[in-house]
C-alpha cells in the first residue's frame, strides 16, 4: 500500500503533516492529500487575528454573499489579457469612467484612468507622470532634469517615501504640528522650486483620518505661480476620501473641480467596499499623462493602452467594483459611508467622555479618528498597554507615534468600516471603558519594555 493510501485511512490528525511537525522553509517530498493540506492550512492561519475585529486596517474585510459569487466566478481571469477578457477590460473602463464623473471631471470621455493592485500602485503612476511632465517641460527649456522634487506632508503614508525612493526624487515633507494638523497651504513657498513636479495632498490622512484641505493648497499654489511663474500640479491621494467625500461632503471642493488637481487616486479596497488588492487612479484629462508612459497590449484584434508597474493582475476585483456600483448606486454607498460615519461618531463621543482621552478628531471627515492620553492623566500606564489589553479580548486598534514634528505624542486610531455595526460598536466601547478602568486601578506602573506599534504607515 502506498503512503497517500495508507494516509486516507488513517485519522487525520495522526496522518503526515498533521501527526508531524512538518518542515517550513522546504517543500515537502511527498504530495498530501488535499484534506489534509487544507487542514494544514487552516491550522497555521486560525492563528491569525479575525479580520472583522482588526480595527487598524482600512481594507474591506466583509461583502456579500452575491459579491463572493461573482470572486468566486472569476478569480482566474487575469486583468492584463484584455484580448481574452475584453468584457472584464470593458468592465475597467466602465468603473474608472464613474469614478471621473464622481470626481467631477469636467469631461470625463477626456480623461484616462486605470486599476491598480492598491492605492501604492496607483500613487506611483500619479507621481511617475507628474516627475516625467516636468522632465519634459524643463528639458524643453534646455533645463537640468537631475533633482526633481515631490512636495507633501510628514504624515504622508508610506508609498510616497518609496515612489521618492525607488524614482529618485527628493521627499520634502513639511511637518505637522498641533497648529497645523494637516498640510493646509501654510509656508508651502518655502518647500516649492523649480525642480518640484508635484505637490501630494491627502483626502483622509492615515494616521488619523482627517481630510487636507485641498482647495487651500490649490490658493497657495496660485498665489506661488502669481510671484513666480511656477505651475505646480496636485495630486489627491484619495486612498479612503476619494470614496467617502463624494458622498458624506458633496460640497466640499477638493477634486477635479479645482483645475490645479490633474490626478486622483483610490483604493477600491478601503471605502470603495471591495476585498484586497484593488486601486484606481485617474488623470483630469490626457494631456496629463504623458503618452510616453503607456504601453500597448493587444486587444480585440487591436490595440489598447496600458500603464501600470505590474503585468499580471487579478481581474476579479475588478468585477467586483463593478457589482458594488451597480448594487449600491450612488444612494447606496452614501447609506453604507453615513452608517460607518455614525458608528464612528459615537465611539468617538463615547472615548471623549471615559476622561482619561483627548481626540485628536471626531471622525466627520472619514469614519476614522485618533485620540491621545490626556497630559498627565497617568504615569502607570499608556495607550500601548491599552492596545495590549483590548488585544486580548480580540480588538486590534492600534497605538503609535505621530510623524515629524510630532513624534513624541502617541495616538491610538479606529478605522470603521462597513460591516462593524452599531451593536458591535457598542461591545467595543464597553471593552475600552473597562480596560481602561483596569489600567486606571492600577497602583504601580506597568512595564514599558518591548512595548512597539501595531501599525505601520
Ligand atoms: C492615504 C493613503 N495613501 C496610500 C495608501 C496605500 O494604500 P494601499 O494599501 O491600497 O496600497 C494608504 C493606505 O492606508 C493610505 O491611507
Amino acid at each position: 500500500m502506498n503512503a497517500s493510501h495508507a494516509d486516507d485511512l488513517t485519522p487525520k490528525f495522526a496522518r503526515t503533516g498533521e501527526g508531524t511537525v512538518l518542515a517550513r522553509h522546504t517543500i515537502p517530498q511527498q504530495e498530501s492529500l488535499p484534506d489534509t493540506a487544507k487542514q494544514i492550512v487552516d491550522d497555521e492561519t486560525m492563528l491569525d487575528g479575525n479580520s472583522r475585529l482588526n480595527l487598524a486596517t482600512f481594507v474591506g474585510t466583509w461583502m456579500d454573499d452575491e459579491a463572493k459569487q461573482v470572486y468566486e466566478a472569476s478569480f482566474d481571469k487575469n486583468m492584463i489579457d484584455k484580448d481574452e477578457y475584453p468584457q472584464t477590460a470593458a468592465i475597467e473602463d466602465n468603473c474608472w469612467h464613474m469614478l471621473a464623473n464622481l470626481w467631477n471631471a469636467p469631461d470625463a470621455s477626456e480623461s484616462i484612468g486605470t486599476s491598480t493592485i492598491g492605492s501604492s500602485e496607483a500613487c506611483m503612476l500619479g507621481g511617475l507622470a507628474f516627475k516625467r511632465r516636468w522632465q519634459q517641460a524643463r528639458r524643453a527649456a534646455g533645463k537640468d532634469t537631475s533633482k526633481p522634487n515631490l512636495v507633501m506632508s510628514s504624515a504622508v503614508q508610506v508609498c510616497w517615501e518609496k515612489f521618492c525612493n525607488y524614482f529618485d526624487v527628493e521627499p520634502r515633507l513639511v511637518p505637522i504640528s498641533l497648529e497645523h494638523k494637516t498640510l493646509d497651504g501654510y509656508d508651502l513657498e518655502k518647500y516649492v522650486d523649480e525642480n518640484t513636479i508635484g505637490v501630494v495632498a491627502i483626502m483622509g490622512v492615515t494616521y488619523t483620518g482627517m481630510y487636507e484641505p485641498v482647495a487651500e493648497i490649490a490658493k497657495a499654489l496660485d498665489e506661488i505661480q502669481a510671484k513666480t511663474g511656477l505651475d505646480i500640479p496636485i495630486h489627491v491621494d484619495g486612498a479612503s476620501g476619494a470614496m467617502i467625500a463624494p458622498f458624506l461632503q458633496p460640497d466640499l471642493v477638493w477634486d477635479f473641480r479645482l483645475e490645479r488637481v490633474h490626478s486622483i487616486s483610490t483604493s477600491g479596497h478601503k471605502y470603495g467596499l471591495v476585498y484586497p488588492g484593488l486601486g484606481w487612479v485617474v488623470w483630469r484629462n490626457t494631456q496629463w499623462l504623458p503618452e510616453d508612459l503607456v504601453f500597448q497590449v493587444s486587444y480585440l484584434g487591436g490595440q489598447m493602452p496600458t500603464f501600470a508597474l505590474n503585468f499580471s493582475r487579478p481581474g476579479a476585483q475588478v468585477l467586483l467594483q463593478y457589482y458594488m456600483f451597480l448594487r449600491l448606486g450612488f444612494e447606496g454607498y452614501r447609506a453604507v459611508q453615513q452608517a460607518s460615519q455614525d458608528v464612528a461618531k459615537y465611539l468617538a463621543e463615547g472615548i471623549a467622555k471615559i476622561g482619561a482621552f483627548e481626540l485628536w478628531n471626531d471622525g466627520s471627515d472619514i469614519p476614522v479618528f485618533a485620540w491621545y492620553l490626556k497630559d498627565g492623566h497617568t504615569k502607570n500606564w499608556n495607550l500601548y498597554h491599552l492596545q495590549d489589553r483590548l488585544r486580548m479580548k480580540g480588538w486590534l486598534v492600534p497605538a503609535y507615534p505621530m510623524p515629524d514634528d510630532l513624534t513624541d505624542l502617541t495616538v491610538q486610531r479606529i478605522v470603521v468600516r462597513n460591516g462593524l455595526s452599531m451593536d458591535l460598536a457598542a461591545e467595543l466601547l464597553e471593552s475600552i471603558e473597562t480596560e481602561t478602568a483596569y489600567l486606571d486601578a492600577l497602583e504601580a506602573a506597568m512595564p514599558v519594555e518591548g512595548q512597539h506599534p501595531a501599525f505601520h504607515h
